[in-house]
């Protein structure tokens, strides 16, 4: 009913959000991950299939339930949310890479529990893989690609260099230190960033947060 209720601007488009944080295991009981709820994510899956397009939603653990309509793949790891993308970039005309990946994984992941006489208290991490950069190097043309970034201070200097060094089309800057705004709130207020124009969004609903972000989108 909402869609019918919707101007279809994104009819034929081929939508692919990340949402949610990765999980990065220790042992079979531990894991490294971060304060994602995946409510943004899935708040702009909800409004692009609203809005008309075929919407894929590659998440990382969370407590939510799949939009309607929504096409919805679970990862856990950096390293299959990156090999869950790259499968069906090629097929979007816009991607909106709004989960936070862990920028880190354990060196090595235990099979049994590790006891805790055990366990080192110096974890020895190796990076995962850039998702979003990679997205940016395999760019078609035509292809929208549009990057969040996690601050806490000089959001928009900080915005800036991840637009540039990504390759984005747009970056949507999310005050992390702020009351109402960011990881587990129900309301944000993003800062929009493209090469020819800065625009701070209000603060409102993570839907309709969505909705901004998608107007925006579309004039581009
Ligand atoms: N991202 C990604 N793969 C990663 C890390 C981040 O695709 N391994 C994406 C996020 O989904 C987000 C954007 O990159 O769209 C920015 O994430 P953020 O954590 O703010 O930036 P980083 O580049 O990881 O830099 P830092 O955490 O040091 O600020
Ligand atoms: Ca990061």
């Amino acid at each position: 009913l909402a869609r019918a209720l919707t101007q279809q601007d994104l009819a034929g488009k081929t939508v692919l959000v990340t949402a949610g944080p990765t999980r990065e295991p220790i042992d079979p009981a531990r894991f490294l991950s971060n304060r994602s709820s995946g409510k943004m994510g899935y708040a702009i899956a909800r409004a692009a299939f609203r809005r008309g397009a075929k919407v894929i939603l590659v998440s990382g653990p969370t407590a939510l339930t799949c939009p309607a309509g929504v096409k919805r793949l679970e990862v856990q790891t950096a390293q299959e949310m990156y090999e869950t993308v790259l499968q069906h970039s090629e097929q979007a005309d816009i991607i909106i890479k709004s989960a936070a990946v862990a920028d880190y994984r354990p060196g090595e992941q235990a099979v049994h529990k590790v006891k805790k006489e055990e366990i080192s208290p110096a974890l020895s991490l190796v990076q995962n893989p850039d998702i979003l950069l990679e997205l940016g190097r395999r760019k078609k043309k035509g292809q929208l690609l549009i990057g969040f970034a996690a601050e806490s201070r000089r959001l928009r200097e900080e915005g800036e260099k991840k637009l540039k060094r990504k390759n984005l089309d747009l970056i949507a800057v999310n005050n992390i230190s702020g009351e109402n705004t960011g990881f587990e709130s129900e309301s944000n207020q993003l800062l929009l960033l493209s090469k020819s124009r800065v625009e701070q969004l209000p603060l409102t609903g993570k839907l309709h947060t969505a909705d901004l972000l998608l107007d925006r989108i579309c004039s581009l």
